[in-house]
């Protein structure tokens, strides 16, 4: 008689640990988002979907200590994770999160281990890397190092935050941004009032309060659930977006027609559509094919009639607009706790290049208006060359000139006081700047 085997359940096959390190190995070796890695990575295993949430969580916190693990394995067992290969390196990173953070059984990690290959990790290793006290292994260190082990970020972040901000500051905003961040709305008035939809979604268990700065936003004090899963955010009353990212549209105010250079998710020009009251044409460029596509799906949901263009707006086909909203690549400092994946690549070499492809993109900006036409430039970045010495290059360089543009949320711009500045630890937001140029 043929024995029936038994069906294998995919928690054996996929522990959750290692579909975060598979998803991370990913994240880290092709500098993709985790947004995108897990996308893909759930469309190939649909049948695991009921743990995608579980798996966001725990890749987000894991990625938020992982330069941190990374250390303790080097300091306390003696062994540096750079050298394992991408997907151990995030299982051992994985495992020790949980064991150290989590209190996750030892057996099960134990067990889940012995997984990674070129690594021997035996039940000491574990209850060494769990039990170390941190402040007392970093005790003697210098500032710098010492804050880039406690929060977890390269080292050169660490200084740069200090220099910048005082210490004391950049560990506030450090701290910040290790906690989990405010989470935003932006309410689509072309479709509900901000009051409406509060109600609409406190019916639901949300618990959400009006921004006191910007008209059409929402802070979320409680979730009851997925917001991007209610019968709401389906019909396009809605769209998740950081009060930061929502200061754009307004600085740009209503205008006729407006150009976004780099406009993939869709953020700012479906919000520039929402402030000109459905009004202006929209022209959303951006040279991504996937990301253009999920741009459409975004303004098809909040019914924005904005015009996708794939194109390099480095060499636009447009002249004589009267708005443009530059948003480009960035550094994304002020994303590190959004997206923590970024503190695995981040480096200065990667800020003097945004910084070139940005100057590449304002002078296009500069070809793209009519004279008087106002641009928006912004990022998610704090750093100086991304934003005030760009700014400064460009009234140089281009004939541009910074304004006073309402509303402010944000503190001046440093060197540049039209300019908005945003921090997690002040403003409650991703680290963010903007500022209003026209082109006289
Ligand atoms: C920071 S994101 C923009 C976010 C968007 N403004 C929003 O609020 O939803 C930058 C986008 O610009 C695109 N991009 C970068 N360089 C570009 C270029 N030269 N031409 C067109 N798009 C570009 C990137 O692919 C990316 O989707």
């Amino acid at each position: 008689m043929v024995k029936r085997r038994s069906r294998v359940r995919w928690e054996e096959v996929w522990p959750v640990e290692v579909v975060v390190a598979r998803i991370a190995a990913r994240v880290e070796t092709e500098r993709i988002s985790l947004r995108a890695a897990m996308e893909d990575f759930f469309a190939q295993h649909p049948e695991l979907g009921p743990i995608r949430g579980l798996v966001r969580a725990f890749s987000l916190a894991m990625l938020r200590y992982a330069l941190q693990i990374d250390w303790l394995v080097r300091t306390l067992v003696g062994e540096d994770p750079r050298r394992l290969p991408p997907f151990e390196r995030n299982l051992l990173r994985a495992l020790v999160y949980e064991y150290r953070y989590r209190s996750v059984p030892l057996d099960r990690v134990v067990k889940l281990a012995r997984r990674i290959r070129g690594l021997r990790l035996e039940r000491r290793d574990f209850e060494l890397l769990a039990s170390a006290d941190l402040a007392e292994l970093v005790s003697g260190m210098g500032w710098a190092e010492k804050v880039a082990v406690v929060y977890s970020v390269p080292k050169w972040v660490a200084e740069y935050l200090g220099s910048l901000l005082g210490r004391e500051q950049a560990e506030v905003m450090l701290d910040r941004m290790n906690r989990p961040a405010t989470l935003w709305v932006r309410v689509n008035t072309l479709l509900t009032t901000r009051e409406r939809l509060i109600e609409a979604l406190r019916r639901r268990g949300f618990d959400l309060e009006p921004d006191k700065d910007l008209p059409d936003v929402a802070r979320v004090l409680r979730l009851a659930g997925n917001l991007s899963h209610t019968p709401e955010h389906s019909a396009g009353h809605f769209y998740l977006q950081d009060k930061a990212s929502a200061l754009v549209g307004h600085l740009l105010g209503p205008a006729l027609v407006v150009y976004d250079m780099c406009a993939a998710p869709g953020g700012k020009a479906t919000h520039a559509y929402q402030v000109s009251g459905g009004c202006a044409l929209v022209v959303a460029a951006e040279w991504k094919f996937r990301r253009l596509a999920s741009m459409r799906a975004v303004a098809r949901r909040l019914h924005a009639h904005i015009e996708p263009v794939l194109t390099d707006s480095r060499m636009p086909p447009l002249r004589g607009v009267d708005a443009v909203i530059l948003d480009p690549d960035c550094s994304s400092l002020g994303r590190l706790g959004h997206s923590p994946e970024i503190r695995l690549w981040t480096a200065p070499v990667l800020v003097k290049r945004f910084a070139e492809t940005q100057r590449e993109l304002l002078r296009a900006s500069a070809s793209l208006l009519k004279r008087g036409g106002r641009l928006v430039y912004s990022t998610c970045t704090v750093t100086l060359e991304e934003n005030e010495e760009n700014i400064k290059w460009a009234c140089d360089e281009l004939g541009f000139e910074p304004v006073h543009a309402e509303p402010r949320v944000g503190f001046p711009g440093l060197g540049v006081k039209e300019a908005q500045r945003l921090y997690p630890h002040v403003h409650d937001t991703q680290g963010f700047f903007a500022c209003v140029l026209v082109k006289v």
